[in-house]
Order: C-alpha cells, then sequence, then structure tokens
C-alpha cells in the first residue's frame, strides 16, 4: 500500500517511536580500545596526528586499562613503542620474553584487572625498516617471516595476551600460530585475524604513534597488504583465515570499506570485527578542532555504520570517549 497509507515518517516523528524501531544499536560491549605502551615511569604522552590519544608506561597504562575495565569495555589492544636501539634489520625484540608488550600484560593481568587483552603479531614496531616481516634480498620474504611470527606469537601468548592478532599479512601465518600454540597447549588463546588488511594511506598517523615510518619511504606494504581496488580478494583471505583457525576476523581500515565488512559477514558468519584506523580517527578529529564538526555526533555515526554494516564489534581510539556517553 503506497502514499498516503504508507507514510515512512510516521515512526520517525517520535523519539520513543524513533527508539523502538531502531535497527541497530551500539553498545560498550562493542568497542576493543587500542593504545599505547612505551618505556618509562609515570609518562602520558601526546601523539600529535592523533589528538587525545597517548602512549602510557607501564604504570599509567594499568590505570587506563583499569578505567577501560569499569567503563564495561571488553578488550584493549596494545601496540608497542620500541625504544630505537631495541630496533633491528630482523626484529629480533619481538621473541625476547621481558620486552615491554610482555612485561605490560603480566602488570595489567597481576593488577587483577578483568580485561580481555589482544596484541598485534607484526614486526613493524620491532624493525629498523618498519616492515611487518623480515627481508631476505629485496622481499619481504613470506616464510622467513612466518617463523619470526610464530615465535612472536608463541612469547605473547605465554606472556598472558588472550587474544593474538596476526597483522603482518603473510600467507600460512594463522595456521603456522594455531598449530605452535595447539603444540604448546595453549588451546584456549583465540586468534583475531587481522583476515582483509589493505595497503591504505590511512595508517599514517599509527605509523608516527609506534615510529615505525622512518625507513617506510624505501618500500611500501603492497606486496603483502591488499590492493584497495579488490573485494573477492578479501573474501578468499578470510576464507583461509578461517580454515587455518582464526576465531574471529578483522577488516581493516574500517569505514571506506564497509562493503568489505557487510560481504565478509553475510559470507561466513563469523565474528567480525573492523578497525576504525588512525587516519579516520584523525580526520574527524582534525575536522572537529577546525569547528567543522561536531565530532561526537560524527563519531558516534561513524562507529553506528560499522555496526549496520555487520560488525560484532569495533577498534576505536575513541572507545573510552564513546563508552562514557554510552
Ligand atoms: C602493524 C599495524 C598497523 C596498524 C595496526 N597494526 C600499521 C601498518 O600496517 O603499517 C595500523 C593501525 C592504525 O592506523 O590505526 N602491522
Amino acid at each position: 500500500m503506497s502514499f498516503p497509507y504508507t507514510r515512512l515518517r510516521r515512526t520517525r516523528m517520535h523519539d520513543w517511536s524513533r527508539r523502538l524501531t531502531q535497527e541497530t544499536r551500539l553498545s560498550v560491549s562493542d568497542l576493543i580500545w587500542p593504545t599505547f605502551v612505551m618505556e618509562g615511569n609515570n609518562v602520558s604522552q601526546p601523539i600529535d596526528s592523533m589528538p587525545g590519544v597517548e602512549r602510557y608506561s607501564i604504570d599509567c597504562l594499568i590505570k587506563k586499562v583499569k578505567q577501560a575495565e569499569s567503563l564495561g569495555i571488553p578488550m584493549v589492544a596494545l601496540f608497542p613503542v620500541t625504544p630505537t636501539e631495541l630496533k633491528t634489520d630482523d626484529g629480533n625484540e619481538a621473541v625476547n620474553p621481558d620486552n615491554l608488550m610482555c612485561r605490560a600484560v603480566k602488570a595489567i593481568k597481576d593488577a587483577g584487572i578483568n580485561i580481555g587483552m589482544m596484541c598485534d603479531v607484526a614486526l613493524d614496531p620491532y624493525t629498523t625498516h618498519g616492515h611487518d616481516g623480515v627481508f631476505v634480498g629485496d622481499e619481504i620474504d613470506n616464510d622467513a617471516s612466518v617463523d619470526v611470527l610464530v615465535q612472536s606469537a608463541l612469547n605473547l601468548a605465554n606472556a598472558g595476551y588472550d587474544v593474538i592478532a596476526p597483522s603482518d599479512m603473510m600467507d600460512g601465518r594463522v595456521g603456522a600460530i594455531r598449530e605452535t600454540l595447539e603444540g604448546e597447549g595453549l588451546v584456549n588463546t583465540l586468534i583475531m585475524s587481522y583476515a582483509a588488511k589493505y595497503a591504505s594511506n590511512f595508517y599514517g598517523p599509527f605509523r608516527d604513534a609506534v615510529d615505525s615510518k622512518s625507513n617506510l619511504a624505501k618500500k611500501d606494504k603492497k606486496s603483502y597488504q591488499m590492493d584497495f581496488a579488490n573485494s573477492d580478494e578479501a573474501l578468499r583471505e578470510v576464507e583461509l583465515d578461517i580454515e587455518e583457525g582464526a576465531d574471529m576476523i578483522m577488516v581493516k581500515p574500517g569505514m571506506p570499506y564497509l562493503d568489505i565488512v557487510h560481504r565478509v559477514k553475510e559470507t561466513f558468519n563469523m565474528p567480525t570485527f573492523a578497525y576504525q584506523v588512525s587516519g579516520e580517527y584523525a580526520m574527524i578529529k582534525a575536522a572537529a578542532e577546525k569547528g567543522w564538526l561536531d565530532e561526537q555526533a560524527a563519531m558516534f555515526e561513524a562507529l553506528m555504520a560499522f555496526k549496520r554494516a555487520g560488525c560484532d564489534g569495533i577498534l576505536t581510539y575513541a572507545a573510552l570517549d564513546i563508552a562514557e556517553r554510552l
């Protein structure tokens, strides 16, 4: 029955009827908070290109993670700022059982904080060249990289991380990590794979945050991260990671890639996540600083759009702010 018997504006007329007919909801349980840990004591250091985001020394990090817990945020995704003198060509600090990431998770667990702790598996915070794997000749070598990544994943899982998140985009790494975890009896460690991760221009501020940008100019990440023109390939990536033992799937970046999120969710019915990456976050922040956008409203809308597209949860630097308002 068409107009005037059907008037779609009827349900939009009142706050109560809008709430009643709202199809998608955003809750604190949808949020994963990515944050940065650095060496030192009592340090919280702002990041210029990510207004409102800070790097924390472990003591400060504990307080912030406690705050996240009390707001009801289910999980934190931690990234290390490795001191330059510990960076090497092969990223060996990644397998050091006493590295910053391992000490951080132990401190958080020792403080009795009841929150999921996730960590990236990739070598870029640890390598002088800022790549996610290791070079053999002029190329990031797949299999040699997987060997180191597996050791790094095991190191992080042994230290206490609940969720291992390979973000390196090497072929076969999810299977290799899963096999090793099972072999070591770490049967309950979850894997959230950065399954469809694109060679994106929106990662710039993150690379400032972990100081991995320095030498990257020499070579981009296109030989391992996906071409942003591709969509079918994302389904193949996701399918392989599921077969190899991933528990959860991530699409990255987020907002310009909601078509990928939608296809992935519809096709695989997996727990599906997306990462509102540093550049997306920075765009909203910067526009708001200029007075061109209402930051809170725009951020809320962006996160709701992730949910509408099919995300079960979202990694967002705005998690604490949003959680406070929900
Ligand atoms: C490391 C990694 C990156 C991000 C998350 N893990 C950067 C990259 O791949 O170069 C980006 C996150 C962001 O931009 O917020 N592999």
